[in-house]
């Protein structure tokens, strides 16, 4: 089974928004996927329970202590949906869990400050758990033409993890989510500049360079 875990320290960044898309996004490609929710908030089980049923299915595992051995066996992807605030002894929990480590950023000077330090710990763990873990930052809600966002790009283009997507501000997460979808079931004709957006970033999730 393959994990990918969509983890930032910052709150409120897009976690729970790419967790739930990425979870569909497979499963529209016909993967057996499960989503998992370590968040007490739970988000993605809140989405999960809004799924219609003639959609692809997901199953949901929550829970962190008692997580993965509540996941389906015959899972092949594995979305973890972390939560915020993860530091030092939990967040080395959660890197043993994935192999795959997608963090998004907003355009904003705090959640930069913030992305900062928490990639720094990220990499310094990366190294103490010998595992190897892909890392990939993902620029979220950002709007074309406002200085921040050029300053995200710049940071991101400069961060120590590949800079794999950026995706717009869109109402079409929104919507998605308040429906249980992800944008790749959203009709075409709205959401094709999102599924243009993400290519990347499957591509990325698809490809060896997103897998120890
Ligand atoms: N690309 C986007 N376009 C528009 N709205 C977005 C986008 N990404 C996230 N949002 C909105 O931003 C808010 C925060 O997103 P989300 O809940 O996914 O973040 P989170 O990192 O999971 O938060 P938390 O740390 O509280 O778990 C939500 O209202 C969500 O709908
Ligand atoms: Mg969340």
């Amino acid at each position: 089974m393959r994990h990918i875990m969509v983890l930032n320290a910052k709150g409120g960044c897009g976690k729970s928004t790419l967790a739930t898309n990425i979870a569909s996004y497979y499963a529209t490609q016909g993967a057996a996927v499960a989503l998992a929710d370590y968040d007490p908030q739970r988000s993605s089980l809140d989405w999960l329970a809004r799924r219609p049923d003639d959609r692809a299915r997901i199953a949901g595992v929550a829970g962190f202590e008692d997580g993965l051995k509540h996941a389906p066996r015959n899972a092949d992807i594995l979305v973890i949906d972390a939560p915020a605030r993860s530091h030092g002894a939990e967040l080395a929990d959660l890197v043993k869990h994935a192999e795959t480590i997608v963090v998004p950023v907003l355009p904003s000077t705090i959640d930069m400050q913030a992305t900062s330090t928490f990639l720094q710990e990220l990499k310094d763990l990366n190294k103490v758990v010998k595992k190897q873990v892909k890392i990939g930052a993902v620029a979220n809600r950002v709007r074309d033409n406002t200085l921040i966002y050029d300053d995200l790009d710049e940071y991101l283009t400069k961060a120590r993890v590949p800079y794999i997507a950026a995706l717009r501000d869109a109402q079409n997460y929104v919507r998605a989510y308040t429906r249980g979808l992800g944008i790749f079931e959203l009709p075409e004709y709205l959401a094709w500049p999102d599924w243009d957006e993400w290519a990347p970033l499957t591509a990325w999730l698809r490809s060896v360079r997103s897998q120890p």
